[in-house]
């Protein structure tokens, strides 16, 4: 399985931030917002990743990750010129993924929560049409929504609907079997000119090929899409961390643990940062887990 993170956009609910940074770059607490989706693909055990973002962006993700092979994955780039939705830079990475299946993740969603590994595994191993990520808002007119029958089978989804059939909201992680792309393609804009994502799940829903698997209790889905969300979600951050010790996406203690890379090398990487506590966090992990 191959991965997508879509971190394109023009971010212009949090401008001035995102005048001359992108969105997935602003901070979350101790690490840039794209490290936290970035280190969900990593848990499902995908290491070809590409990273769809814009003309402008580009450059700097590239100076953050290069060719991820630090890290023990294989990362490319491609442009999204504009913003013409989700489907369309879906799109973008078909010849990414090749004939096989593909993850794509959104590049400002932050997903935590025990025993995530075995939800991502379960997953994938099940996956036959498309799996969507379910959870629970207050607030289901902003979201992509869903409604499932008693086995998690998808029966409805709907964008942003003014009267939700249900508050579980459709998160920003998919997982698609290869057919998701001749199905991007058969689909026409919406009245926002944009290939929309629902509009893909929605024939996923319609070949009664699409499931939900729900987050729900125990688990938190932040978003970071306006200034007052962006702040509470690096709190959420700050507060686990300082309470637990353990650091949330530390993407270089993911490769560990996942085996993409041995504990030299993490130690390595943690030393490149040794004047701050994140660099001195995976020197203490390289170390234990040696
Ligand atoms: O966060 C989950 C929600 O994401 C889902 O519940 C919705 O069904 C889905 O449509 C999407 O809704 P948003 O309104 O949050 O989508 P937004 O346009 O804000 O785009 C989400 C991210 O994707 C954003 O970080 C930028 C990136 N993006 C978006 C578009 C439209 C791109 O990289 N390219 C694009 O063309």
């Amino acid at each position: 399985m191959k991965g997508i993170v879509l971190a394109g956009g023009k971010g212009t609910r949090l401008s001035p931030l995102t005048q001359v940074i992108s969105k997935q770059l602003l901070p979350i607490y101790d690490k840039p917002l794209i490290y936290y989706p970035l280190s969900v693909l990593m848990l499902a055990d995908i290491r070809d990743i590409l990273i769809v973002s814009t003309p402008q962006s580009l450059p700097a993700f590239r100076r953050l990750f290069g060719d991820g092979s630090h890290l023990g994955l294989n990362i490319g780039y491609a442009r999204q010129d504009e913003a013409r939705g989700i489907a369309h830079g879906l799109l973008i990475g078909a010849d990414h993924a090749g004939d096989g299946q593909v993850a794509l993740v959104l590049g400002d969603n932050i997903f935590h929560g025990t025993g995530f590994s075995e939800v991502l595994a379960k997953a994938r191993q099940s996956l036959d049409g498309c799996v969507l990520f379910g959870y629970p808002v207050t607030d289901p007119h902003r979201y992509g929504i869903a409604e499932v029958d008693d086995d998690g089978r998808l029966v409805s989804v709907e964008e942003k609907p003014s009267r939700p059939k249900s508050d579980r909201a459709v998160t920003g992680l998919y997982f698609y079997d290869n057919d998701v792309f001749d199905i991007a393609r058969s689909i026409r804009p919406s009245d926002r000119g944009e290939l929309e994502i629902t509009d893909v799940n929605r024939v996923y829903v319609e070949q009664n090929r699409g499931h939900l698997e729900d987050l729900g209790r125990g688990f938190a889905w932040l978003d970071a899409g306006t200034h007052q969300s962006l702040l509470e979600a690096g709190e959420y951050v700050r507060v686990l961390e300082s309470r637990q010790g353990v650091r949330i996406a530390c993407l270089e203690e993911i490769a560990l643990r996942m085996g993409f890379i041995d504990s030299d090398s993490c130690y390595d990487l943690g030393r490149g940062m040794i004047d701050s506590s994140y660099g001195r966090y995976v020197m203490e992990v390289a170390s234990m887990l040696a």
